[in-house]
This record gives C-alpha cells, sequence and structure tokens, in this order.
C-alpha cells in the first residue's frame, strides 16, 4: 500500500464517518441515476460542525440534488426550518422522499426551480432573514446567489459556498466556463462591503477542492 493511500484510510477512518441514514441516502441517490456530485461526509461533517455552533433558526440551500447536505445541516440543528432550492423535478422528488423517511418533511421544505426565480420569491414574500446559508448549485450564477444570500441574511450570518478552487489557470482554459466563474466568484467575493471576512477550508477528494466560510458584516 503507497503511504498516500496508507494516509488517506486512515483519514478517512477518523473524519469521514458518517452515520447509516446519510450513507443510506448517498447510495439510494446512485441508485436512482443522481451523479456523484454531493459533498463528501468529510465537508457533511464540517457543514454539521458550522450549523452546530452557529445554531441557525432559519437556513437556505441552493443545490439540493438527493438531500445529502440538507440533511447533515438539518440533523445539526433540530429546531431549524430550512428551505433548499433545486431545479431538477427528478432530484426534487427523490429528496422530498429522503427528508420524508427520516422525518425532516416538517421543517424542512425544497422548493423546484431556478435558484435566482426561487430566491426573487423568497424575498417577496419576506420569509428571511437566514441565519446561515449554503451555496451548491451552479457555479455560474454564484455571484447572483451570493447578492440574494446578502440580501436575505442579518449580521452575523453565515454564508457557506461549495467548490470554490477553480481548476485551471487564472488566464482560463477555452472552454472551462466553471473554472471562470470561481476566478471572478472569489474576486467579487473578497471585496464584497457586505462580507466582514471570507476564509476557505481545503480538501483533497478527486483533486483539490474548498469551501468558503463568509461572515455578514455588522452595519
Ligand atoms: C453539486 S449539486 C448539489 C449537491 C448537494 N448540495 C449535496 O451536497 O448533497 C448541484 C445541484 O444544483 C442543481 N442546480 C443546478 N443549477 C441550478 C439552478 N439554476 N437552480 C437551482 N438548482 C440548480 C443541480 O441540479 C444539482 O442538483
Amino acid at each position: 500500500m503507497s503511504e498516500h493511500q496508507e494516509l488517506k484510510d486512515y483519514l478517512d477512518l477518523n473524519f469521514s464517518q458518517e452515520d447509516e441514514p446519510l450513507k443510506w441516502i448517498r447510495e439510494h441517490s446512485a441508485e436512482h441515476g443522481l451523479p456523484n456530485i454531493n459533498i463528501s461526509p468529510y465537508m457533511g461533517r464540517f457543514l454539521y460542525l458550522m450549523a452546530k455552533i452557529h445554531q441557525p433558526k432559519k437556513i437556505l440551500e441552493i443545490g439540493t440534488l438527493g438531500g445529502y447536505s440538507t440533511v447533515w445541516l438539518a440533523k445539526a440543528v433540530p429546531e431549524a426550518k430550512m428551505i433548499s432550492l433545486e431545479i431538477n423535478p427528478h432530484y426534487v422528488k427523490l429528496a422530498r422522499k429522503h427528508l420524508e423517511k427520516y422525518s425532516l418533511s416538517h421543517r424542512v421544505e425544497i422548493r423546484e426551480g431556478h435558484g435566482v426565480d426561487l430566491l426573487s420569491q423568497i424575498a417577496q414574500k419576506q420569509e428571511g432573514p437566514f441565519d446561515l446559508f449554503f451555496l451548491d448549485a451552479d457555479k455560474e450564477n454564484n455571484i447572483l446567489y451570493l447578492d440574494w444570500a446578502i440580501h436575505l441574511s442579518r449580521p452575523g450570518s453565515l454564508i457557506l459556498i461549495d467548490n470554490v478552487i477553480p481548476k485551471g489557470p487564472k488566464g482560463g482554459i477555452p472552454g472551462n466556463k466553471e473554472a471562470v466563474s470561481i476566478y471572478a466568484f472569489n474576486d467579487y467575493l473578497t471585496k464584497q462591503p457586505a462580507i466582514e471576512v471570507a476564509a476557505i477550508t481545503t480538501l483533497n477528494r478527486h483533486g483539490l477542492d474548498g469551501m468558503a466560510i463568509a461572515l455578514r458584516k455588522d452595519t
């Protein structure tokens, strides 16, 4: 066994455990053809811990997929209400089933549609402010999602954004739209006057990846 593999196994054993319901959601999602693009158990634990420390009353997620990250967040704070936004009707159906199975449907609502449209409806209905956000949908719209998150937040809200490490150099690899969007997003985030501080945590999953954590300023 290589030294790298040994270290990976050691880290998995100590920091990548998840409980049976979460493991089942991943497996059941795969059986139903969902792509393997959910956060890793490492990041699930990180989200869980962030939520446990922050104790949000209201959580807003953009990008549900099968509800894996949704369940990590919802389980962290049993009194919290959560809304999760997803564009794909097949994913919405399955995620709702997963939430039902774990008796979370009474406090976690999955809304179907484009994130930008749904966020504007949330603002119109004055459903904010939210205390914690998790942005994990189409990276091309992350600047818009961040603007909405700030609009729907309160001073002290946490905004977590997944996949902030671009794959490719800043000059851009032709056609790599996602990398270009991530560079633009990071520049926007770090110069955002409404954000007090933004930090990133990195991990090596399929190559280097990371999540940003931003704190809404006290204004
Ligand atoms: C990376 S996956 C989310 C994974 C999920 N957060 C997890 O870790 O279990 C991104 C999701 O965003 C959804 N999505 C993509 N574009 C979207 C949009 N414009 N509005 C809402 N959801 C979108 C995709 O269908 C996909 O399910």
